[in-house]
């Protein structure tokens, strides 16, 4: 397996693996239907598109061979903070290694940041106890977690970059 950049050709692939990963982890939480509306929303190749050329951003997938496992995708406004968007594993493929192998590629590719920001459920136990093994911790609350009026409340963690 390896990380590598996301392109154009990657794009129904990596909304497949959304879809899967939102409904594995999300169900409980949101419940389907709203699961299936943001998946309609956030998860549409047209919004992921533009993240392909985005300025000061990195959108990487792990790569294994015969599928795309995981995918990540971070940005920055001042070089100094990062933000880590979209963090996700396909189901069958978490407990492998492949969240911390993208974790630490984004950490590398942006060489003047000193912060990587992120934005979880704080009843995605499975996704905190990864972050909190990575180093993050807990810095702030958001109402609006993944986009501007969601409504979907999310902690905010945030862990210096070694
Ligand atoms: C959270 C997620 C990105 C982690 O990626 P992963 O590839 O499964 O994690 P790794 O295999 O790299 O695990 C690294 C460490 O995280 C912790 N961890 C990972 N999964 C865990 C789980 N289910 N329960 C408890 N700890 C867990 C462990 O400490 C693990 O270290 P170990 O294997 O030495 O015990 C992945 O599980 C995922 O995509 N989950 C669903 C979507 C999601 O919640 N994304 C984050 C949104 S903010």
């Amino acid at each position: 397996m390896w990380i590598r950049t996301a392109s154009e050709r990657d794009l129904q692939e990596i909304r497949t693996l959304l879809i899967n990963a939102w409904h594995d982890t999300y169900d409980s939480i949101y419940g389907a239907d709203k699961v299936s509306e943001i998946n309609e929303d956030w998860h549409s190749l047209n919004a992921l598109k533009p993240k392909l050329t985005q300025p000061d951003s990195e959108f990487i997938l792990a790569d294994a061979g015969e599928g795309i496992s995981g995918m990540a995708f971070a940005s920055t406004r001042d070089g100094k903070v990062v933000d880590l968007h979209q963090l996700y594993v396909l189901p069958q493929s978490q407990g492998q290694g492949v969240g911390t192998l993208l974790l630490e590629e984004l950490e590398s590719c942006f060489a003047e940041a000193r912060r990587i920001r992120l934005e979880v459920e704080e009843t995605n136990a499975k996704a905190l106890a990864f972050y909190e093994k990575a180093g993050f911790h807990e810095v702030g609350r958001t109402d609006d977690c993944g986009a501007a009026g969601s409504g979907l409340p999310a902690l905010v963690l945030e862990k210096t970059i070694p």
